[in-house]
Parts: C-alpha cells; sequence; structure tokens
C-alpha cells in the first residue's frame, strides 16, 4: 500500500471536542443547551447504529440528544405532527429524521415540514437552495465533512478535477456544489457521475480527487484511479463474513492512490462531528432570532 490514510475517526474527535468546548461557552452565556432531536421511524439495524451514536455524540459534547423511537407502521400524519411539534419546541434546536423511511411514508413531504432554521441535516429546498446559490446556511453533513478532510488533509481543490460518483440529495448532489463554491475547499471542476453515466471508469481515470458515493460495496477498483488521485470513500456495507467494506476496493485502490478514507473510519465519524456543528449554529441562529 502507498496511499496515506486519511483518519476520518482522528479528526472527527478533534472537531468534536472543539465544538463541546464551543457548547460550553454558548451554555455559559446565554443559559440554553443546544437540543438536537433525532427521529427514527421502524428499526432498521444500520439507522439505529448510527442515531445511537448521534445521540451519544451529541450527550458528549454537552447538548441535549433526544431519540424519538416510532414505528415502521406509523402514518405520515402521525410523523408530520411529531415534526410540528418538534418545530414549536424552543428546546429543540435541531430536528434530524434518519432517512431511509418506509415507503409508505414521502420522504419529500418529511424534508419539507422541517423548520429550516432547525434543518440540520440541510435538506429542506430552503437550505439546499442557499447552498446551490453560494449563501450556504446548513450545509449537509456527509459532505461537509468530506470538505473537512480534504482542508485538514490539505488536499487542494482549486483548479482541481473532482469526480463525484452519485447524485444523491445525501451525498452526491450536495457535494459537488460544495466542491464548485468559490472559495477555500471549492474552486473545483466537477463532474458527477451517476447510475446512467456510460462509462463511469473513463471519467473517474481522469480525477485528481474522486468521491464514491455509489452505494454498491467495492465497486470501485484500482484501474478506476489515476496515479496520486486522492480517494474519498462514502459507502459502508457489512460483507457476508460480518466485515465492513465501503463502495471502493480499499487494499488495491490504496496502492495507486495518494491517500485515501478508509472503512470504518474515515467519512463515517465526520457525518456526526459536522452534525454537532450544525446543531450549534442552530442553537446560536435561535438565539439570534428572539426577540
Ligand atoms: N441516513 C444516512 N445518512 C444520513 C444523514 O446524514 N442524515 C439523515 N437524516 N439520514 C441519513
Amino acid at each position: 500500500m502507498s496511499a496515506e490514510i486519511i483518519d476520518g475517526k482522528a479528526l472527527a474527535q478533534q472537531v468534536r471536542r472543539q465544538v463541546a468546548g464551543e457548547v460550553a461557552a454558548f451554555t455559559a452565556s446565554t443559559g440554553i443547551v443546544p437540543g438536537l432531536t433525532v427521529i427514527l421511524v421502524g428499526d432498521d439495524p444500520a439507522s439505529r447504529v448510527y442515531v445511537g451514536s448521534k445521540q451519544k455524540a451529541g450527550a458528549e459534547a454537552g447538548m441535549k440528544g433526544d431519540v424519538l423511537r416510532l414505528p415502521a407502521t406509523v402514518s405520515q400524519e402521525e410523523l408530520l405532527a411529531t415534526i410540528d411539534r418538534l418545530n414549536a419546541d424552543p428546546t429543540v434546536h435541531g430536528i434530524l429524521v434518519q432517512m431511509p423511511l418506509p415507503r409508505h411514508i414521502d420522504e419529500r413531504a418529511v424534508i419539507e415540514r422541517v423548520a429550516p432554521l432547525k434543518d440540520v441535516d440541510g435538506f429542506h429546498p430552503e437550505n439546499f437552495g442557499l447552498l446551490a446559490q453560494g449563501n450556504p446556511r446548513f450545509i449537509p453533513c456527509t459532505p461537509l465533512g468530506i470538505r473537512e478532510l480534504l482542508l485538514h488533509a490539505g488536499v487542494e481543490t482549486r483548479g482541481a478535477h473532482a469526480v463525484v460518483l452519485g447524485r444523491s440529495q445525501l451525498v452526491g448532489k450536495p457535494m459537488a456544489l460544495l466542491l464548485m463554491q468559490k472559495g477555500s475547499g471549492g474552486d473545483a471542476t466537477v463532474t458527477i457521475c451517476h447510475t446512467a453515466t456510460r462509462d463511469p471508469a473513463m471519467f473517474a481515470r481522469q480525477a485528481d480527487i474522486l468521491v464514491v458515493a455509489m452505494g454498491r460495496p467495492e465497486q470501485v477498483a484500482a484501474d478506476w484511479i489515476k496515479p496520486g488521485a486522492v480517494v474519498i470513500d462514502v459507502g459502508i456495507h457489512r460483507r457476508a463474513d460480518g466485515t465492513l467494506c465501503g463502495d471502493v476496493m480499499f487494499e488495491d485502490v490504496a496502492k495507486v492512490a495518494s491517500r485515501i478514507t478508509p472503512v470504518p473510519g474515515g467519512v463515517g465519524p465526520m457525518t456526526v462531528a459536522m452534525l454537532l456543528r450544525n446543531t450549534l449554529m442552530a442553537a446560536r441562529l435561535a438565539t439570534e432570532a428572539r426577540p
């Protein structure tokens, strides 16, 4: 292996410590404890783990972290009513509805119901639109964490060709928007590939920075990589033998890339750290908005 590992776990710990310090100062000066409520619908095992780690991270940073667990059979009306209640609750500054949702629920209606100033996921059209316009408020946590990883690793994005594999609302699309923003961590030339792209490997091979968010285990092989490229793997999958892997064939790709994120311990921990940052920002916005 020649690639240097980009250690998301270590950077996330650093960010979480920093946020904890800022939360302590914020609470000391305002008397307000930032509150994050995560809604988990159903009992998808992976979602349960993610939600548990979000709650724990919030508590460790000095926030009030609640999880509302709703059954998979919950009606759309009940879920929307729950969001309305949290929107009206002044002790809740951030609301996150864990995705994916059961099929009978309209994800879009749910995303649009969360008050934009409590939308710590950055999925609401108002926040997404602000990001698209280059004037972001809440930025989705995974792309935000990736930008932080790139900045911390000293990866030059300005003028680089960044290729994003995947066009999801959660990762691919906002990632592309962030990379093309003006300024630090942006100014890249961006290509997005998706399921209808004819030859994604051909595009990937032109990437200085390759962000892989395809949601398919070990799709990206060494011959997709330009020697010296920086590879960010957003995928996380459990193999039949119980071990975890990403969207990238790590061992092979690490022989060609200059830097690479591992799975686990790469992007995942950064997503949680950025959620805490967004929650503190939501608490600050709520405080500023008060008469
Ligand atoms: N499911 C996987 N990642 C995420 C995320 O960042 N936010 C939400 N709400 N659901 C997710």
